[in-house]
């Protein structure tokens, strides 16, 4: 081992189970079609951090009733459902590090970056109170007042808005309805490609999606992310590892 390299922070037989824990979220992912909602989970469980106070974020906390019962998590407990199979069959792995783990499972499976994965994270029962997620109806100083108190910055805003190149929105869900691509199943960079189309009427664009292009400082991440995908792809796995980390101690 290096002198640079960050010193492990679980013992051999834990990071044993995670690498059996992925190769389960692996298979359960690809057979059920669920990487949009995986990744949705994993996003949800780490963004209600706030880095004043140093709670919520990724800590597992999501799986809670009344917080899986907030407005923002409405069919989310599917994906919590899914999350415990592979936790009975490895009962040493926290919940915190699963739902961090199926979403950086759900971002390669279908074809995005790989993102490193620092196993570690401490379980909570503490919910945070409802209202630390975005609002999809709001705008740009909105998004800002929401990332800004996690401690992220307007790249991240954008390079994580990203994650919607999959999955879709459900009318009895979110109210909204639609995808933001055309294959939702597939992690590139059409999310941005299609958000400086005027003309892609049949696809969603969400206020918050619109205020990336309308906010000149979020719009020049839009420019390059739609026309250099390898960019988009390095500063996404960078931007997901901070979210995936929220909280937790490591350099
Ligand atoms: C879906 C809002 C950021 C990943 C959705 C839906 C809404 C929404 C309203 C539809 C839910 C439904 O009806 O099923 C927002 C807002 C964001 C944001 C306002 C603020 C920027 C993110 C981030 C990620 C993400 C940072 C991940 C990195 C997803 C995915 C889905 C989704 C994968 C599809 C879920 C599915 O197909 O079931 N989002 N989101 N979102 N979001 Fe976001």
């Amino acid at each position: 081992m290096t002198s640079t390299m960050v010193k492990p922070i679980v013992d051999a037989e834990y990071a044993k189970e995670i690498e059996k824990a992925r190769r389960d979220l692996r298979a359960l992912i690809s057979n059920r079609n669920c990487a949009p909602l995986m990744l949705r989970l994993a996003w949800h469980d780490a963004g209600t951090y706030d880095a004043k106070t140093r709670t919520g974020g990724p800590n597992g906390s999501i799986r809670n009733k009344h917080e899986l019962n907030h407005n923002a998590n409405k069919g989310l407990e599917k994906a919590v459902e899914f999350c415990e199979e592979v936790k009975v069959k490895h009962p040493k792995v926290s919940y915190a590090d699963l739902y961090q783990l199926a979403g950086v499972v759900a971002v390669e499976v279908t074809g995005g970056p790989t993102i490193e994965f620092i196993p570690g994270r401490k379980d909570s029962l503490e919910s945070p109170p409802e209202g630390h997620l975005p609002d999809a109806k709001q705008g740009a100083s909105h998004l800002r007042d929401i990332f800004y108190r996690m401690g992220l910055s307007d790249k991240d805003i954008v390079a994580l808005s990203g994650g919607h190149t999959l999955g879709k929105a459900h009318k009895d869900r979110s109210n909204f309805e639609g995808q933001w691509t055309r294959d939702p199943l597939k992690f590139d960079n059409s999310y941005f490609v299609e958000l400086l189309k005027e003309e892609s009427q049949d696809l969603l664009k969400l206020p918050t999606d619109k205020a990336l292009v309308e906010d000149p400082r979020f719009r020049k991440y839009v420019e390059l992310y739609a026309k250099d995908e390898d960019a988009f792809f390095v500063d996404y796995a960078s931007s997901h590892k901070k979210l995936s980390e929220l909280g937790f101690n490591v350099k």
